[in-house]
C-alpha cells in the first residue's frame, strides 16, 4: 500500500522575521516529503506574492504544498510597523482562534496530522487540543531571549522589577538562571521597562512564553554550540526541543540548488543594484547597515547614524525601507557633507538580498538592530556586529553578541554620532583581528551543526521522524 505523506499546517505570526524563518522550515519539510499548508495573513501574503516568486518556489515545486490565508483583523491601510506592532499581536489573538478552528475543520484538506504554530500564539494550542491534533511550537527568537522572557515571573517574584529609573539600568538580574553574571536591567527585553509588571505588553510577552511547555515540542532556530548552556535551562521546562538552525545555513546545506538561496521571502522589492556596487568595493571595506523589517527610526536618529558613518570615513551600504523613518513630512535639508560623502563612499537602498550581502567579500561589519534572523545570518557569514537593539528580544540578543559570543559590540539606549564612529573604528581597525577570529570560529560551528551528523542536522531528522509517526495516528477532525 502506498504511504500517504504527513500533512503539516505551519502558521507564523504575521511579521517578516517570523514568516521568513518558517518558510525556510516549510521548504526543508517539503524536501523531506511532508505536505505543508502554510497559513499567511492576507495582508502579508499579498505583499509576498507581489515582491517574490514564492508561488513558483513552493507550490510548483512541491505538489503537496499550499498557501492559505486568514485575516489579521486589521484594516489594509494599518502600517504594521514596529511602533504599532502590538496592534498586530492583539488583533491576531482576538480574531484568529475561531477562524483557525473552522479552517482546520472545513477548509484545509486533507486533515492535518500536526500543527507547527508560532510559539507566540497560545490560542493555537487550545484549538489543537480541542481538535485532537498534535502541536509543535516554533519560537523564532533565540534561546537566550526565550529563556529571559520565560524567567520573568521569577524575576518579578524576587522583586527585581520594575527598573527604578536610568541609574538602575546596570544592575545585574539574578533570577534568569544561567545569566546571573551578565544580564543587566538594560539587557532585559524592552517591554520590561514598563513601570508596572502588570502592563499589558509585559503580560502578553511573558504569558505567551509561559505557554511553551504546553506544546508537544519546541522548534528553535538556533544551534547547540551557540546556545547550549541556555538550552539546558529551557530543557528543564520543555524537554522536547528541536534546535535546527541556523535555518538559512541548513537550507543551503540540504538543498544547495534551492532557488530560495537567491530569492527572498520579503515584503519589499529587492534592489539587486547593491550587489554590483559591492562588487566594485575593496575586500572587507564596507559597513552594511540595516535595522530589519519593522524598526522605525526618528529623523534625529537617522542623522546621528549618518554622521557617525560618514565621520568614520568607511564605505557603507545602508538599507532604508520606505516606511522606516518616522516624521518624514516637513523634511529638513540633509547637510551637504552627508550628501557629498554618501555619493563618494555610500550606497542607500530600500531593500537588499541580505544573506547575499553579508556573504559578500566586500562586507566588513554589520550595523544591526539585532533581530534574531539578522544575528544568525551574520553569524553564518562570519561578519562581526555593531548592535543597536530596537525592541523586544533584541536587547537580550545584543548582550549575547557582545558578552557571551564576543563577536561584536553594542550601543544601547543611546544614538550618538561619536559613539557610532568610535565603535566602527574599534571593530574595523583597533580590534579587527580579534572580532574577525571570533566570528569566523562561530561561523564554522554554525556550518558544522547543519552538515551531516551535526546537531541541527540530526534534530531536523528527528523532527521529520516524529511528524511521520504522528501521521500514522488517526485524529478526530
Ligand atoms: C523581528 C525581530 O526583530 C526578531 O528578533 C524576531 O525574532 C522576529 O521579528 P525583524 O525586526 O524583521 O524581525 O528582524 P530580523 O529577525 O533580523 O529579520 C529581518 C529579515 O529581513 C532577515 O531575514 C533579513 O535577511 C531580511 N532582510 C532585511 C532582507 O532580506 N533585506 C533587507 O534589506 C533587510
Amino acid at each position: 500500500m502506498e504511504k500517504i505523506p504527513p500533512h503539516v499546517l505551519i502558521f507564523p505570526i504575521p511579521a517578516l522575521g517570523h514568516v521568513n524563518s518558517m518558510l525556510k522550515l516549510a521548504e526543508l519539510l517539503s524536501v523531506a516529503g511532508i505536505n505543508v499548508t502554510f497559513l499567511n495573513s492576507e495582508y502579508n501574503h499579498s505583499r509576498l506574492v507581489r515582491h517574490t516568486d514564492i508561488c513558483s518556489r513552493y507550490t510548483q515545486r512541491f505538489p503537496g504544498f499550499q498557501f492559505k490565508t486568514v485575516t489579521d483583523g486589521l484594516p489594509m491601510d494599518h502600517p504594521r510597523t514596529g511602533d504599532r506592532f502590538e496592534d498586530v499581536l492583539y488583533s491576531v489573538k482576538s480574531v484568529t482562534p475561531p477562524l483557525l478552528k473552522d479552517m482546520l475543520l472545513n477548509e484545509i484538506k486533507p486533515p492535518v496530522n500536526c500543527i507547527i504554530s508560532d510559539g507566540f500564539m497560545s490560542f493555537a494550542i487550545d484549538v489543537a487540543r480541542d481538535l485532537g491534533i498534535p502541536i509543535i511550537y516554533f519560537r523564532t527568537i533565540g534561546a537566550c531571549a526565550l529563556w529571559a522572557y520565560y524567567s520573568l515571573r521569577e524575576v518579578i517574584d524576587a522583586g527585581e522589577l520594575p527598573i527604578k529609573g536610568a541609574e538602575d539600568m546596570d544592575r545585574l538580574i539574578k533570577n534568569v538562571p544561567g545569566m546571573e553574571s551578565y544580564l543587566r536591567c538594560r539587557d532585559l527585553p524592552s517591554f520590561c521597562r514598563a513601570s508596572d509588571p502588570m502592563d499589558k505588553n509585559f503580560q502578553l510577552f511573558m504569558g505567551e512564553t509561559r505557554s511553551s511547555p504546553r506544546a508537544d515540542g519546541l522548534i528553535l532556530n538556533t544551534f547547540e554550540d551557540l546556545e547550549g548552556p541556555i538550552l539546558s535551562q529551557i530543557r528543564t521546562i520543555c524537554p522536547n526541543i528541536y534546535t535546527i538552525g541556523p535555518l538559512n545555513a541548513h537550507l543551503k546545506a540540504t538543498v544547495p540548488e534551492s532557488t530560495s538561496l537567491k530569492s527572498s521571502n520579503s515584503f519589499w522589492e529587492v534592489d539587486r543594484s547593491c550587489i554590483s556596487w559591492l562588487d566594485k568595493q575593496p575586500p572587507q571595506s564596507v559597513i552594511y547597515v540595516s535595522f530589519g523589517s519593522i524598526a522605525v527610526l526618528s529623523r534625529e536618529q537617522l542623522l546621528e547614524f549618518w554622521h557617525g558613518l560618514v565621520n568614520s570615513n568607511k564605505r557603507f551600504l545602508w538599507v532604508i525601507r520606505p516606511d522606516s523613518i518616522s516624521g518624514k513630512n516637513g523634511e529638513d535639508e540633509i547637510p551637504e557633507e552627508l550628501v557629498g560623502a554618501t555619493k563618494e563612499r555610500g550606497y542607500m537602498v530600500g531593500w537588499v538580498p541580505q544573506e547575499e550581502v553579508l556573504a559578500h567579500q566586500a562586507v566588513a561589519l554589520f550595523l544591526t538592530h539585532s533581530g534574531w534572523n539578522s544575528t544568525l545570518e551574520s553569524i553564518v557569514a562570519g561578519v562581526p556586529m555593531l548592535c543597536w537593539p530596537y525592541f523586544a528580544d533584541q536587547q537580550v540578543n545584543s548582550r549575547f553578541v557582545g558578552e557571551v559570543w564576543k563577536i561584536g559590540v553594542y550601543m544601547k539606549d543611546l544614538c550618538d554620532r561619536n559613539v557610532v564612529e568610535k565603535m566602527v573604528n574599534e571593530l574595523t581597525v583597533e580590534r579587527k583581528e580579534e572580532f574577525m577570529k571570533a566570528s569566523s570560529e562561530i561561523a564554522d560551528l554554525a556550518r558544522k551543526s547543519v552538515n551531516e551528523g551535526g546537531s541541527s542536522y540530526c534534530n531536523l531528522d528527528r523532527l521529520i521522524n516524529d511528524i511521520e509517526s504522528m501521521s500514522s495516528r488517526v485524529f478526530s477532525c
